[in-house]
């Protein structure tokens, strides 16, 4: 369990001992700020009751953790675990992460130490990383911070360049037997890693560095057609080929073995008598366009 969350916030063990202090203190205080108002106001059970309490989950709790969090020296643990809470009950606008309410309180997330920064890695065309730029171009908390490439010329190089985004064309031998650019991608702040379309394997070096935190997606329906080989047009072909009635997508966590990580996400398309690997291609791209960048976002916003 402590592990999981070490993992998930991605924090060492004494930071994580310290969040958990700060739960601990701040709910503390929740409760005996609680239980004053309702003494101070003489409040009896009953409605009055149930609005005391969403004030204290909305309002003081939030307050409590911060103030207890700052000499802890773990604020923007805080603003940004609040920030998130924040944009998934939809207080917080995910462009701009101010109050929806545009009197409210302007709270800005600009703050590079709370975003989350995404490297795309990317092999091809890049249709999918023009996608998941798009979709994050104004996101206050997530931002598509570089695109890694294997190959010169590729479509998704062009793509970087246009958008402004740092590109790096990586060389095969500092990839699987060098150090696998970690130095590169730490000192740019990457903290979550998506493989749109890139094929190479990803050595341990690079999975050991971000455990959990790398996702790649495949254009078939795994654990079918998956593996060395299996990619793009020779995915379509061979569905096609076993006369199967459908086909998908699969959005999945990266281990060292091709394809193999767990499942977070699939979606699936029919696979009609009269389709050649083109017509399944463009059917696949529509659903990776439509659901590869809310996953990622849904993903990281957990
Ligand atoms: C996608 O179909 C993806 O599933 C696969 O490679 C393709 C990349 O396409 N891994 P694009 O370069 O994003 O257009």
């Amino acid at each position: 369990m402590l592990e999981r969350l070490q993992k998930k916030w991605n924090v060492s063990g004494l930071r994580l001992v310290l969040i958990i202090a700060i739960f601990a203190i701040g709910g503390s205080l929740t409760g005996y700020a609680g239980k004053k108002l309702i003494n101070l106001f003489n409040i009896e059970k009953g409605v009055l009751w149930v609005i005391v309490y969403i004030l204290l989950i909305t309002i003081i709790w939030p307050f409590a953790v911060l103030i207890v969090s700052l000499p802890f020296g773990q604020f923007s643990f805080f603003k940004n675990y609040i920030l998130r809470i924040g944009v998934k009950l939809g207080v917080f606008s995910r462009e701009s992460g101010v109050h929806s309410n545009e009197t409210g309180p302007q709270l800005s997330t600009k703050d590079p130490q709370l975003t989350t920064h995404i490297a795309i890695f990317a092999s091809g065309a890049g249709s999918n990383a023009q996608k998941i730029i798009d979709h994050f171009r104004h996101h206050s908390l997530i931002r598509i911070s570089l695109i890694v490439c294997n190959k010169p010329g590729a479509g998704v190089l062009a793509i970087a360049g246009k958008e402004n985004i740092p590109s790096i064309l990586i060389d095969k031998e500092k990839f699987f037997r060098g150090d696998a650019y970690v130095p590169e991608l730490k000192e740019r702040g990457i903290s979550f890693i998506v493989l749109a379309g890139f094929l190479w394997k990803i050595p341990s070096a690079l999975t050991k560095a971000f455990p959990g935190k790398i996702i790649n997606i495949h254009p078939a329906l795994l654990p079918k057609y998956g593996g060395k080989g299996m990619y793009g047009r020779f995915v379509h072909e061979a569905v096609i080929a076993a006369g199967d009635k459908e086909s998908g997508i699969t959005i999945h966590y990266v281990d060292e073995i091709y394809d193999h990580g767990k499942i977070i996400f699939q979606d699936k398309c029919i696979v009609l008598p009269t389709d050649t690997p083109d017509t399944l291609a463009q059917k696949i791209h529509e659903l990776e366009h439509k659901n590869f960048p809310a996953v990622i976002e849904k993903l990281l916003l957990k």
